[in-house]
C-alpha cells in the first residue's frame, strides 16, 4: 500500500475536522491509511496525495462525505447502556408524554447519532411497549446521523439474528420478523415499528437542524467522545438553545457534561433535563 505522508494526513484530518468535528489525533495515521486503502483503489488513485487533490477539487464535497463515512466509528448495539432505556420508560416517558399530548402532538424522541439504527429501534421498542393511555400512537423517533450509508441500514432495519439482543426475549416476536431463504439468520424490524422512525441525515454541526423544535427527548450518545472540548461545548449549547424547555438529554456513560458550561440539570447517570423555567 502507498504511504500516507504527514502532510497528506494533516490535510485529511483537517477536512474531517472541518466537516464533522471528529478530531483525528496523531496516532490515527495507520488507522486512516487502512480505512482508505480500498477507496483509493476504487477511485484509481495511485497515492494519498492524488486522493487529497481529488478532495480539494470541485467534486470534493461528495468525496469528503465518503471520507467521513469511512473513518467514523459506527459501533452500536441494541439496548446499549441498558439503564438508559429503563430510565426512559420509568422516569422520562411518564413526564414528557402528557405534555406532548396536552400540546396536541405525538411524543418525539431524537436519536441524534443513530448509526445503523439499533439505538433508535431500541427507543421505539420502549415506546411501543407503553400503555396507550400514557402514550397515544402518534409518537415518532427521529433517527439521524452524518453517515448516509449508516442511515440506509437504519431505514432497512435488517440485523443479524445473533446481534438482536433484547432485554426480554418476548420482544423479539412482537417487534421483529425472522428472515427465510437468503435472509436466513437475519431479523427485520416489523413495518409497524419502522413506520414510527423518521430517518434524516443531520450533521450535528450544520447550521440548522431540520427537525420540529419540540423534541421531548434527545439521545446523543457515544459521539461526543470523538469531538474536542470546544466542539462539545458548542454542541451542547446548540442542543440547549434549539430545543424546547423540558427536553431530556441522554449522553453516553463515558461522556458526562462535566467541565462544560450548560444550563441542563442532571437527573440521572448521563441523563440531563433542560429545566422548564
Ligand atoms: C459510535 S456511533 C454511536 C451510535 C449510538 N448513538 C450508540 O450510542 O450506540 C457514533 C456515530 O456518530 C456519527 N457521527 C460522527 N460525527 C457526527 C456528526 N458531526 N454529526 C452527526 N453524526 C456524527 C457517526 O457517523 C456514528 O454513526
Amino acid at each position: 500500500m502507498t504511504d500516507l505522508s504527514p502532510q497528506a494526513y494533516a490535510f485529511l484530518a483537517d477536512v474531517v475536522y472541518r466537516r464533522s468535528r471528529i478530531r483525528l489525533g496523531p496516532d490515527r495515521q495507520a488507522f486512516v491509511a487502512g480505512r482508505l486503502a480500498n477507496r483509493l483503489r476504487d477511485l484509481g488513485c495511485a497515492s494519498f496525495d492524488d486522493y487529497c487533490q481529488l478532495l480539494d477539487a470541485s467534486c470534493g464535497d461528495d468525496e469528503a462525505e465518503q471520507l467521513i463515512d469511512l473513518i467514523s466509528t459506527n459501533h452500536t448495539h441494541f439496548f446499549r447502556e441498558p439503564a438508559h432505556f429503563e430510565i426512559l420508560a420509568r422516569d422520562v416517558v411518564p413526564k414528557v408524554a402528557p405534555r406532548a399530548t396536552a400540546a396536541g402532538r405525538g411524543l418525539r424522541v431524537w436519536s441524534a447519532a443513530a448509526a445503523s439504527g439499533e439505538e433508535a429501534y431500541s427507543i421505539a421498542i420502549v415506546l411501543a411497549e407503553q400503555p396507550r393511555s400514557l402514550l397515544p400512537p402518534g409518537w415518532v423517533v427521529e433517527a439521524s446521523d452524518i453517515s448516509r450509508r449508516m442511515l440506509d441500514r437504519c431505514r432497512l432495519g435488517i440485523y443479524e439474528a445473533a446481534k438482536v439482543n433484547l432485554p426480554d426475549p418476548a420482544l423479539l416476536g412482537r417487534h421483529f420478523l425472522r428472515g427465510f431463504g437468503e435472509r436466513e439468520g437475519m431479523y427485520r424490524v416489523k413495518p409497524e415499528l419502522r413506520r414510527h422512525l423518521s430517518v434524516t441525515p443531520i450533521n450535528l454541526f450544520q447550521e440548522r437542524y431540520p427537525l420540529p423544535r419540540g423534541q421531548d427527548v434527545i439521545f446523543c450518545r457515544n459521539v461526543m467522545i470523538y469531538f474536542d472540548t470546544e466542539s462539545r461545548q458548542g454542541l451542547i449549547e446548540r442542543l440547549f438553545d434549539q430545543l424546547a424547555p423540558g427536553v431530556f438529554l441522554f449522553v453516553g456513560h463515558s461522556e458526562s457534561l462535566l467541565g462544560l458550561h450548560h444550563g441542563f440539570r442532571q437527573t440521572g447517570p448521563s441523563v440531563y433535563e433542560r429545566p422548564l423555567k
